[in-house]
């Protein structure tokens, strides 16, 4: 019988990964000179590949110069400077046998305009989440409805940055469908009422996230992975379901497995909480839908739930634990006691304090 185990290797297309253990993506906003993040920072991404982990997730890396950025300080991948920083951390990775993804991102609503060379704000509809910047301790300014201009300005975003990510030599690409950002604002109903080809139905408003993906591909070559990342929770409004009923959520799932992609990442807070008001959890709900490998994330912290969490995935992602615990993985192995990090412990990822 085939070993599916967390330290059993798994095969994500053609990328054979060591075991079934990541590092989920976490921002750092530690950019200062030239959309490069700081150099602590990206070796804290090379120690985790030598500390274990197999895959290895970058910060969301932002995907124009206009509108996309949500946060101080966050990356990019689009000039030289940028691509010959980051070169180097990806071989270093790869030596380590660990492969390296890069997370691209455009923030749509959750702007924060002054932090934008173009100072605008851009989503599917002018709607803003209720609740306040909590950085800013402001409101979310209203967006601009996007154009068929801003649409396809912001596809090409997507494409000129992967072309960087290729350059800089990364295993492949993930595009952020999640946590309420431009994308997942089209996917839900909550921040999505256009009457467009791009609103109303799923198919509807999967159509922006469609268009992504294939032009995306077209840039990364067949021996690169593309990914999606999904959730049903956003990092405003977090009360709110992003998709109002199962039917929805799996329906983008079926749609996401139509697509050339290779693996679908599930974000979730909480791995084993029962969604919809059913009594499966969000992989088990995505493992209905599709045959690509899935991974996911949520309050994995210990062997016992990251064995737990790999019944129903083929890959446990972790953010917290791998940024506070750079013994982790091994801890993992030695199925040693450790305990759960509260979301304000992460707080430190956006302060100038070296993690190890
Ligand atoms: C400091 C920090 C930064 C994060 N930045 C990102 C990000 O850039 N992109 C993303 O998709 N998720 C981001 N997340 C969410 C995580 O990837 C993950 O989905 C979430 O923390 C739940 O996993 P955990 O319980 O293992 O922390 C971030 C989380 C933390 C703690």
């Amino acid at each position: 019988m085939k070993d599916t185990t967390l330290f059993s290797p798994f095969k994500l297309k053609h990328v054979e990964l060591k075991n079934r253990i990541g590092v989920a993506p976490m921002t750092r906003m530690s950019s200062q000179h030239d959309s490069i993040p700081r150099k602590d920072v990206l070796d804290f991404l090379v120690r985790r590949a030598q500390n274990g982990a197999a895959l290895i997730y970058t910060e969301a890396i932002v995907t124009d110069y206009e509108s996309a950025q949500g946060y101080p300080n966050q990356s990019r991948l689009t000039t030289k400077r940028q691509i010959e920083a980051w070169q180097p951390i990806v071989k270093s990775i790869q030596k380590q046998g660990a492969k390296i993804i890069c997370q691209l991102f455009h923030c749509g609503r959750m702007a924060w305009p002054e932090v934008n060379p173009a100072n605008r704000s851009i989503a599917p509809s002018a709607i803003t989440p209720k609740q306040m910047n909590p950085l800013t301790g402001s409101p979310y300014p209203v967006p601009d409805v996007m154009s068929q201009f801003d649409i396809d300005h912001v596809i090409n975003g997507f494409v000129e940055t992967s072309k960087g990510v290729i350059a800089a030599g990364f295993d492949g690409v993930e595009i952020h469908c999640a946590h309420g950002y431009l994308i997942s604002q089209f996917l839900s109903s909550y921040s999505n009422n256009r009457t467009d080809g791009y609103g109303g139905s799923v198919k509807n408003r999967y159509r922006f996230a469609h268009e992504v993906i294939q032009a995306v591909r077209q840039v990364i070559p067949e021996d690169r992975l593309l990914i999606a990342r999904i959730s049903n929770w956003g990092i405003a409004d977090m009360d709110v379901f992003l998709f109002e009923k199962k039917e929805d959520y799996q329906e983008v799932i079926r749609l996401f497995s139509d697509e050339p992609i290779d693996a679908i990442s599930v974000s979730t807070y909480d791995y084993k909480e029962k969604a919809f008001g059913t009594d499966k959890n969000m992989a088990q709900l995505t493992r209905e839908m599709t045959t690509l490998p899935i991974m996911i994330c949520g309050k994995i912290y210990d062997r016992k739930s990251a064995d737990d969490a790999l019944k129903d995935a083929d890959i446990i992602l972790s953010a917290k634990s791998m940024l506070l615990n750079p013994n982790w993985v091994q801890d993992l192995r030695d199925d040693k006691p450790v305990s759960l990090y509260k979301s304000e412990d992460a707080n430190v990822a956006y302060t100038d304090q070296v993690l190890l």
